[in-house]
């Protein structure tokens, strides 16, 4: 088994840079669990499967391979042997995954693939259940929020520099329906595991909420 960090949060709160920044200073593998959602997504999408559509969509993730590799220490995700990583960082792939991410099958689809990254290798992972249900044993677990505002400024800073047109409102109305799917759901919902730290990064700047992980990592 090898050293693992959780971190859990809700969209936009950080977690995949604070996560990437302290596995670059520690030495660990960064595993990015919203990617491989995020990948089943894009595959439902190009099939024209519905979020609805359950049956099919259960059908479908049998056919779906999702495999993760490394590139300069960038994970990089396959979907049936094609890298599709630059397809997975779209506000359509994001709100597909957190509707498609409720079904149980798909799911058990993904759990064999981060349980067994984090048996072989060092790793933080970040996602919605890793300290509640898929790691329950890791070293640290933390769970990683901030206001709904916070992180709707940061997401409209964001896409605001990409060049990307975006409407402060309608971040805020996205990221409060993405918490309630999260939160809500009957599956491994969104919460903090009982063991896990608060860390709540409104009022901190990048380095600073990086250092305390990293302290925390020992
Ligand atoms: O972290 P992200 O925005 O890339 O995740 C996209 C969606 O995938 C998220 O809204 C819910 C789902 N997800 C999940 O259910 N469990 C995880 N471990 C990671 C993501």
């Amino acid at each position: 088994m090898g050293y693992n960090v959780a971190i859990d949060g809700p969209a936009g709160a950080g977690k995949s840079t604070i996560a990437r920044l302290v596995a670059k200073e520690k030495g660990y593998v960064y595993v990015d669990t919203g990617a491989m959602y995020r990948a089943l997504a894009v595959y439902f999408l190009e099939k024209g499967i519905a979020a609805e559509e359950t049956e099919k969509i259960t059908s479908a993730a049998r056919e779906a391979e999702v495999g993760i590799r490394y590139q300069d220490g960038a994970q990089q995700v396959y979907l049936n042997g094609e890298n599709i990583t630059s397809k997975l960082r779209t506000e359509e792939a994001g709100n597909m995954a957190s509707m498609i991410s409720p079904i149980p099958e798909v799911r058990e689809r993904l759990l064999e693939l981060q349980r067994s990254l984090a048996r072989e290798k060092d790793v933080i992972m970040d996602g919605r259940d890793i300290g509640t249900n898929i790691l329950p044993n890791a070293d640290v677990k933390i769970y990683l929020t901030a206001s709904v505002e916070t992180r709707a400024k940061r997401r409209y800073q964001e896409l605001k520099e990409k060049g990307t047109s975006c409407d402060y409102k309608e971040i805020v109305k996205d990221i409060r329906e993405r918490d309630m799917r999260d939160m809500n759901r009957e599956t491994a919902p969104l919460r903090q595991a009982e063991d896990a730290i608060l860390v709540d990064s409104s009022d901190m700047t990048i380095p600073e909420v990086v250092e305390m992980i990293i302290q925390l990592c020992g």
